[in-house]
């Protein structure tokens, strides 16, 4: 599945943590020489309308396509648009598309490389925390059909992701907010370390301290590249990265809350169910929800437990009566519990 990039010609600045190089990460590596990873190619870069304006000197010097940001626009007209600049610019084997931005932009670049001309290489530079820790590892990538997220999409992984910090720089508070609900779920289910080092800090010392930041966005790299490398199509054990999604991605089909906030009231009714099921301790439940609450993310909210449950049953994840539900038996340890459907309906009230 990866591309004819060859990683071992390629010359990281830092190699990472073990199980990341198997995902051609580069950590601390300058955006300005990005040439220098692939080296005879002609670079596209592709981004969205908030970064081509943010950063227009650094994009200067390459092929340049951008299409309006937001999660709206992450859907098969936006794919249609840039195959055609694609094709305007004679785009071909010997090109390579990178993805600048957050994880619309990863998503869609990922995408459009698996389709155009049956494939062509592709490299990310993830600008969001989001788009850092999770979006732009593991290879799957998507588009929207209407209220269905990610319907269409291939599990593809790119030639390299690189990490330039300096991005962060501009990224709005909220946008810091909503990716680290995904740092926390990664502590939750395979980090107590991690967790730890959450609790000792807080958001605006990440914001502030840009090394720290490094170093908890190479944890979390780490974490996801280790269950990816495990189980790339997502056969068992990918399915841990989905604790908080199945009830966060129904709130946020329902009520259009940002993804963040969404996962992160996902991930309180997991810890209440994983209380009631799963063995997890009264305490534990109650650490993971303060911590929630300590970066600025949700815990509860009025939800139509019926509605949830009616979208949670179109789930992708579903297999037949039961779906995979995600849980936790101590912070740091996820689980798979296969969990009938009316059994979820009948706790849903309680949980949410
Ligand atoms: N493929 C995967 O494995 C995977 C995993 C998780 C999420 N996703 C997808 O990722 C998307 C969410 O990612 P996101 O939260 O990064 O959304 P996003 O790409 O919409 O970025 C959020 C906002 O931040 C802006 N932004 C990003 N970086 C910036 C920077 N450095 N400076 C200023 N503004 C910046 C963007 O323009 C946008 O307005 C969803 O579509 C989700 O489905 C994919």
């Amino acid at each position: 599945m990866h591309d004819k990039l060859d990683p071992e010609n390629l010359d990281p600045l830092r190699p990472g943590p073990p199980g990341v190089k198997a995902m051609n990460c580069h950590f601390d590596y300058l955006f300005a020489r990005l040439q220098e990873l692939v080296p005879g190619k002609r670079i596209v870069l592709l981004t969205d309308s908030n970064l081509a304006g943010l950063y227009t000197a650094a994009f200067s010097g390459h092929h340049l396509i951008s299409f309006p940001a937001g999660e709206s626009n992450k859907n098969q007209q936006t794919v249609d648009q840039v195959i055609r600049e694609l094709i305007r610019m004679e785009a071909g084997k010997d090109t390579v598309l990178v993805g600048v931005g957050g994880g619309v932009v990863t998503d869609i670049t990922g995408f459009v490389a698996a389709v155009y001309m049956r494939g062509i290489p592709f490299g990310l530079v993830p600008t969001s925390i989001l788009a850092m820790v999770d979006a732009a590892i593991g290879g799957k990538n998507g588009i929207d059909v209407g209220i269905y997220k990610n319907l269409l999409g291939t599990i593809r992984q790119p030639g390299f992701v690189v990490y330039d910090y300096s991005f962060l720089n501009t990224l709005p508070v909220s946008e810091w907010v909503n990716g680290f609900a995904e740092v926390i779920k990664h502590a939750c289910i395979r980090d107590a370390n991690l967790f730890a080092m959450l609790e000792r800090y807080s958001l605006h010392d990440f914001q502030g301290n840009l090394v720290l930041t490094a170093e908890l966005v190479e944890k979390n790299v780490a974490i996801k590249s280790a269950v990816v490398h495990l189980d790339e199509f997502e056969k068992g054990e990918r399915k841990i990265l989905n604790f908080g999604h199945t009830i966060g991605h129904a709130i946020e089909n329902l009520v259009g809350m940002p993804h963040g906030h969404a996962i992160s009231i996902g991930m309180t009714a997991a810890c209440n169910l994983s209380e009631k099921m799963g063995g997890l301790h009264f305490e534990e439940a109650k650490k993971v929800i303060r911590l929630l609450a300590k970066y600025h993310l949700p815990v509860d909210m009025e939800a139509d437990h019926e509605k949830v449950f009616d979208v949670i049953r179109m789930d992708k994840k579903r297999e037949g009566e039961d779906l995979n539900f995600i849980l936790i038996d101590k912070i740091g340890h996820a689980f798979i519990m296969p969990l009938a459907l009316e059994t979820l309906r009948h706790h849903l009230k309680e949980i949410l």
